[in-house]
């Protein structure tokens, strides 16, 4: 699969199979975050990868209940470690690159056949509770991973038209 291709069908899974994701794929969508650009090359980042089933259970409800967060055999959860670095146009460099990192891993995944949701509405002090995650850190992302048990849901899209402009901002 080519990168247009994954990016222009991936869309967001929120049913999943029981089927376990074997190691080998796993692996290679962790080493997809592993390669990912970050600010200054600073790969200021930890990902926890959670397979057990109480723990995932933990973190569906510590995002407001999303219960298919917990129904996925895994749950990656995508951190940044130094959050007080930030860049010099003023964005914290965390929050990006972690951000960069999952969506590599995204893609990776969806070319292996399995699909993700990116997760944004979590409580970040449970779930910091939950993974025995230090204060300093900040938890960027909540990733379910696994095979999808429903086919892909239709791509909402503006146009190209509303969303660019030449030159200057318009
Ligand atoms: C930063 C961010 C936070 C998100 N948070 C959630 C979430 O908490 N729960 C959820 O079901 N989807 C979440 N999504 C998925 C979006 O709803 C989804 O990407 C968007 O509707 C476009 O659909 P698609 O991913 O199928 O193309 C999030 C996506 C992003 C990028």
């Amino acid at each position: 699969m080519d990168v247009s291709t994954a990016i222009s069908q991936r869309s967001s899974v929120r049913a999943y199979k029981a089927t376990d994701v074997e190691e080998d794929k796993l692996k290679k969508i962790l080493e997809a975050a592993r390669l990912s650009p970050s600010a200054s090359n600073r790969q200021d980042w930890k990902f926890i990868v959670v397979r057990n089933k109480e723990t995932r259970k933990r973190l569906a409800n510590a995002a407001f209940g999303q219960s298919f967060i917990g129904e996925a055999p895994v749950v990656l959860v995508a951190c940044g470690t130094e959050p007080k670095a930030i860049m010099a146009c003023g964005q914290p460099a965390h929050t990006v690159d972690v951000s960069i990192a999952c969506a590599f891993m995204i893609l990776q995944a969806y070319e292996l056949g399995l699909g993700t949701c990116w997760i944004g509405a979590f409580n970040e002090d449970e779930t910091k509770k939950i993974l025995n995650i230090p204060e300093h850190v900040r938890v960027v992302a909540v990733i379910p991973l696994g095979y999808p048990s429903q086919p892909p849901s239709q791509k909402f899209r503006k146009s190209l038209n509303e969303i660019l402009c030449y030159e200057k901002y318009e």
